[in-house]
């Protein structure tokens, strides 16, 4: 049997379960999985691109809603200026090479971050794929970029003090739901799923506020390695899952 024709059971087979709505990624491991192998880290992001591939059409073709994936952290500004360059050109080629792809796929695109620290023409690469791609209504491909939890927090916090301040809001109008649409994530709601690659076990200031019921997956993969059968592992261990959201729930 084909490995496609394997693939397209297990996908069939999942879509039987729970399909998460919003999956979120931390890719990690690019900088060791290339270094492992006597390679520049660099090397590792490139090869991280095609597994950005793998892992958009698996999340298309189990129908999930929101694949949210980190890009780029805000502390990431702190590495070699070389990295941070190459980080930037393959975001562009991305967007420049795959934006008739991922419409084909009716994959909308979305970028969230402090985007006034990315480089002009990097952002504008996104914003005008965001724009081309706005009205497609399939999968949601989440970029964050320049992005921090703590900061999207603070900066959600000065927005709803404003508001106070000039009438616009009561303080009782100040609630959960009504913080939550302060976030850069208004609209996709929270992640069902979070995966972080590379055997990791941290959040990294990704997503802080909104993976308080999220289910965790950590896989030994480095993010160069991971491909479909990977994110399908993490999808079924999802699906064994009982979300009690600090409920009890009747058996
Ligand atoms: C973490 O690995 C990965 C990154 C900081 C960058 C991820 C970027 C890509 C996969 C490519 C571009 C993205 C898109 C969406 C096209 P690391 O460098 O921290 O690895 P290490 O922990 O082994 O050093």
């Amino acid at each position: 049997m084909s490995s496609e024709i394997r693939k397209s059971e297990i996908v069939e087979e999942l879509k039987l379960g729970a399909i998460p709505q919003h999956v979120a990624i931390i890719m990690d491991g690019n900088g060791r999985w290339a270094q492992s192998r006597g390679k520049p880290r660099i090397f590792g992001h490139q090869k991280g691109v095609q597994s950005v591939r793998h892992v958009v059409e698996a999340a298309a073709d189990l129908g999930i809603g929101i694949l949210t994936l980190y890009a780029f952290s805000e502390e990431n500004w702190g590495r070699p200026k070389a990295e941070v360059s190459a980080l930037m050109k393959l975001l562009e080629t991305y967007v420049i090479k795959e934006r008739e792809k991922l419409h084909k796929g009716n994959v909308k695109f979305r970028v969230m971050g402090n985007l006034e620290r990315v480089p002009v023409r990097t952002r504008k690469m996104v914003l005008d794929t965001q724009q081309y791609l706005e009205g497609n209504t399939g999968l949601t491909l989440n970029i964050a970029l320049s992005y921090g939890s703590r900061n999207e927090i603070v900066y959600a916090c000065r927005e709803i003090a404003r508001k106070v301040q000039s009438g616009d809001l009561t303080l009782e109008e100040v609630t959960t739901e009504r913080f939550s649409e302060h976030l850069w994530t208004d609209g996709l709601g929270d992640p069902d799923l979070f995966i972080r690659t590379s055997g990791e076990q941290r959040v990294s200031n990704f997503l802080l506020w909104q993976i308080a019921y999220s289910e965790l997956w950590f896989s030994q993969v480095y993010w160069p390695e991971f491909r479909k059968e990977h994110f399908y592992e993490a999808i079924r261990s999802f699906q064994s899952r009982k979300r009690r959201f600090g409920l009890v729930l009747e058996d």
